[in-house]
């Protein structure tokens, strides 16, 4: 009954982990990837004002003006481009749908470091390419050099996260504008997954976006303003993708969602710093903790970490943790190799005072 397409699709990991956290009461939950505060008041307001303003029905598919205006501005500011070509999709994860549609015929390439974020693979197989997988074990960095030589005659694309979901490593601008060399060179499509843009921690954003002019940048708002629940972000790049991932939209999504939409205006005007500063906290926490027993890199960004497993066996030690009531990822979810595991660390401090004892305790 089913394609071939989606009977390659393997959920296995993740559901592995969800079924035995279904017997837990009051788990120590670090393997939740959305922030841990509430929508801001007045981006709550909005969104109910528009949908009592009737703000309920379909959008134009490339989003209201109103909204790609001021995204727009934002991009200039940050750029210092006009004429923007701006987006609005459903979530980063619409935009990356729309994406890989739009760049990829079947047989084509894309690289994507290793460690990553779990759809790129997946969606990339959707539609019948092929993920190439370049490892960035032990200290995750844009391994440029490696890069390079995982390039072929069918490569397309290169797909950046910065800072990374399950790392929380942020590329520096050496880092980047050395892969934005190389991909002028080649003629490829860098996609810029920016979403974990404002959860950084220890120096200024740099963007792929300001360096080369084949990227696809690709921003969100669920994370950011705690809205992962309203669907909303946006793609910004050349105009003839942009443009036929419009058309692909209209086939598919058709819009984000219109209340949200307008709450997404409201959104960019909030700041949201005093939400995100906690963060760094709990970063600092979690890594001094986690340290004193595990082999792990310090993060930079986003709101994860991803330390080494005891005898490098991620899933037995998960299995470990789960017996202890802690919630946490095995790292083959996101990687072709179960060396590691992911801990999120958007939850309480108390929570994550009592998770990393634990974790740290089970180390031995
Ligand atoms: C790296 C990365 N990209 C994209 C997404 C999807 O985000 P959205 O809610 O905007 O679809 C996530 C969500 O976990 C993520 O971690």
């Amino acid at each position: 009954m089913l394609s071939k397409r989606v009977s390659r699709l393997d959920a296995s990991g993740i559901r592995k982990v969800f079924d035995l956290a279904g017997k837990l009461t009051n788990p120590v939950n670090l393997s939740i990837g959305q922030p841990d505060f509430e929508v801001p008041q007045a981006i709550q307001k909005r969104a109910i004002e528009a949908i009592k303003e009737g703000q309920n029905r379909y959008t134009v598919t490339q989003g209201i003006w109103q909204l790609r205006q001021a995204i727009g501005q934002r991009l200039d500011e940050e750029f210092g481009v006009a004429e923007r070509n701006v987006l609005v999709t459903s979530g980063v994860s619409g935009g990356l749908v729309l994406a890989f549609l739009c760049l990829l015929d079947p047989g084509d390439e894309v690289i994507i470091p290793d460690p990553y974020f779990v759809m790129y693979k997946s969606l990339i197989e959707l539609v019948g390419a092929r993920a190439v997988l370049v490892d960035t074990y032990p200290d995750f960095r844009l391994h440029v050099e490696k890069i390079s030589k995982a390039i072929r005659q069918r490569t397309r694309a290169i797909v950046v996260n910065s800072p990374s979901n399950p790392t929380g490593a942020v590329y520096g601008r050496a880092e980047l504008e050395g892969l934005a060399e190389l991909a002028r060179q080649k003629e490829l499509v860098v996609i810029s997954d920016e979403i974990y843009n404002k959860f950084c921690y220890d120096e200024p954003y740099v963007s792929m976006a300001g360096m080369y002019e084949r990227t696809l940048l690709l921003r969100g708002f669920s994370k950011t303003y705690g809205m992962t629940g309203w669907r909303l972000g946006y793609a910004s790049g050349p105009a003839q993708l942009i443009e036929k991932m419009a058309m692909v939209q209209q086939y598919t999504f058709v819009c984000a969602p219109n209340m949200v939409q307008w709450a997404g205006i409201t959104a960019l005007e909030t700041d949201i710093s005093e939400q995100v500063e906690p963060y760094r906290r709990k970063r600092d926490l979690v890594y001094e903790g986690l340290s004193k027993a595990f082999e792990v890199r310090k993060p930079g960004g986003a709101f994860y970490i991803f330390p080494r497993a005891p005898k490098d066996d991620g899933e037995e030690f998960v299995r470990k943790a789960i017996e202890q009531n802690v919630l946490i990822i095995p790292g083959n979810v996101f990687s072709s190799r179960n060396s590691h595991f992911r801990v999120s660390y958007a939850a309480s401090e108390e929570l994550l005072r009592r998770g990393v004892e634990i974790l740290c305790r089970l180390a031995g």
